[in-house]
């Protein structure tokens, strides 16, 4: 894009190390900053940068940070969300692939501004290259003094710990998160408390995604109000990385100013358009728990707000592009199996209700599919969403009920013809 990006042209090899940091992102200048402005002023900078958690739920990040309860005598936590498990989602991975030391330098920060000594950064199992730089880049921080005892040679002492998780993508959500970090079964804890009250270890405690955390140097080197004029729409700063992924001439992570283009202009002017000139399907805008848009629906503004309107969400910004090419019901099949596999079991409409719409799906795509499938489906899908103790439950209704809503005439004819009609 032509407008100030903060992030792409550092995604090469070379960037990672802490001496490009320092000489080509005036990186360790701002911990100094904040530190002279005082915890208070970092929360309000960030308040006024309009910056919104990256990780799924926008929710504002400096008002977050303002749920610490500061009186509290338990030490308290900041943990970066580093398990980037939303399928369709790999825009964290080049963040700590090429740019550690924006995220730790993030961290500090945030870390000062919540009152924390201890940090954690919980890594995707599956993410082990990326684990190996972020242990490179702490090392090289703690030996420069960057971390530990005192910082940058302030009054402030900071640790950063990199856990690894195992594999689970209930361990994204933040609560589970916490409980693999304890070392206990990573499933969901029931909230209230959440964890600004009692989180890591039971202290009070801050997860934010990682480019999240990422922002924030920016934001205290160049100020809150700058970062929110970098938006293009009300309520959201800053830029967004977008993983986009699928039927694309030139997929990966792109950046744009919040609320700046179309889901149009971004499959069409951006990634090139639709591989081989097929027209365009379906697009599923905010990783495999949104609910999908037909291609009649992809004139509207990418950001949080305009895709709630139309009855989807942004989410971890992963656009998965599908082409005429693909058959609807093996999707959202493949889909469901995911989450159906995914689901801690913990609530029962989500256990239950995940696997027996993978049964159903499954039987619909292999052509044994009945005509009240499609109400059962819906039926089984309302049973679950907003009944669950976590928003697992929800990712995996809303893209089954939005499917069969807005696809029927594929499961129909699934249904009618006993096959796919695709199939040769
Ligand atoms: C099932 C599930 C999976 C999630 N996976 C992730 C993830 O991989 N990475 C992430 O940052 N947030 C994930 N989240 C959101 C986190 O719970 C949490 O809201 C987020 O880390 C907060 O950071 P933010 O405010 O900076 O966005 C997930 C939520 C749910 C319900
Ligand atoms: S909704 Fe699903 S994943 Fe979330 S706590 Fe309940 S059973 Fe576990």
């Amino acid at each position: 894009m032509s407008e100030e990006t903060l992030y792409i042209q550092h995604f090469h090899a070379g960037a990672a190390s802490l001496a490009y940091y320092q000489e080509k992102m005036q990186g360790y200048q701002a911990f100094p900053k904040a530190f002279a402005m005082g915890q208070a002023k970092v929360i309000d900078e960030v308040k006024v940068s309009a910056l919104r958690g990256r990780g799924g739920a926008g929710f504002p990040t400096g008002m977050k940070w303002g749920f610490i309860p500061q009186a509290s005598p338990k030490p308290k936590v900041l943990v970066c969300n580093a398990d980037e498990s939303e399928p369709g989602t790999f825009k964290d991975r080049e963040l700590l692939r090429y740019t550690p030391h924006l995220l730790i330098e993030g961290m500090l920060i945030g870390a000062y501004a919540i009152g924390a000594r201890s940090c954690y950064i919980y890594v995707r199992g599956e993410y082990v290259a990326e684990a190996r730089i972020l242990e490179q880049a702490l090392k090289e921080a703690y030996a420069a003094g960057l971390l530990g005892e005192k910082v940058c040679g302030l009054d402030f002492a900071c640790d950063i710990t990199v856990h690894r998780g195992a594999g689970a993508y209930i361990c994204g959500e933040e609560t589970a998160l916490l409980n693999s970090l304890e070392g206990k079964r990573g499933e969901p804890r029931v909230k209230p408390p959440f964890p600004a009250q009692s989180g890591a270890f039971g202290c009070p405690t801050i997860v934010n995604n990682v480019e999240t955390l990422t922002a924030v140097p920016f934001i205290i080197s160049r100020g809150g109000a700058w970062f929110a004029s970098l938006g293009r729409i009300e309520k959201s700063g800053g830029t967004r990385l977008i993983s986009v992924s699928g039927d694309v001439k030139k997929p990966g992570v792109i950046e744009i100013h919040a609320g700046s283009m179309t889901i149009r202009q971004i499959i069409f002017d951006a990634c090139g358009g639709i591989l081989g000139d097929r027209p365009l399907k379906a697009v599923i805008p905010g990783g495999s728990s949104a609910p999908v848009l037909t291609a009649d629906e992809i004139d509207v503004i990418y950001d949080i707000e305009p895709l709630a309107k139309i009855g989807t969400m942004m989410g971890s910004a992963a656009l998965i592009v599908v082409s005429d090419a693909h058959c609807m019901v093996k999707l959202i099949a493949r889909i469901t199996k995911f989450y159906a596999h995914e689901s801690c079991g913990q609530c029962t409409p989500c256990r239950e209700g995940c696997r027996w719409m993978e049964d159903v799906l499954e039987r619909i795509e292999h052509g044994h599919g009945r005509v009240q499938d499609l109400g059962l489906l819906t039926d089984i899908a309302d049973q679950i969403q907003g009944k669950t103790l976590c928003a697992l439950g929800d990712a995996a209704a809303g893209p089954v009920m939005s499917f069969v809503k807005k696809f029927r005439a594929d499961f129909e004819a699934h249904i009618r013809g006993g096959k796919c009609p695709n199939a040769s």
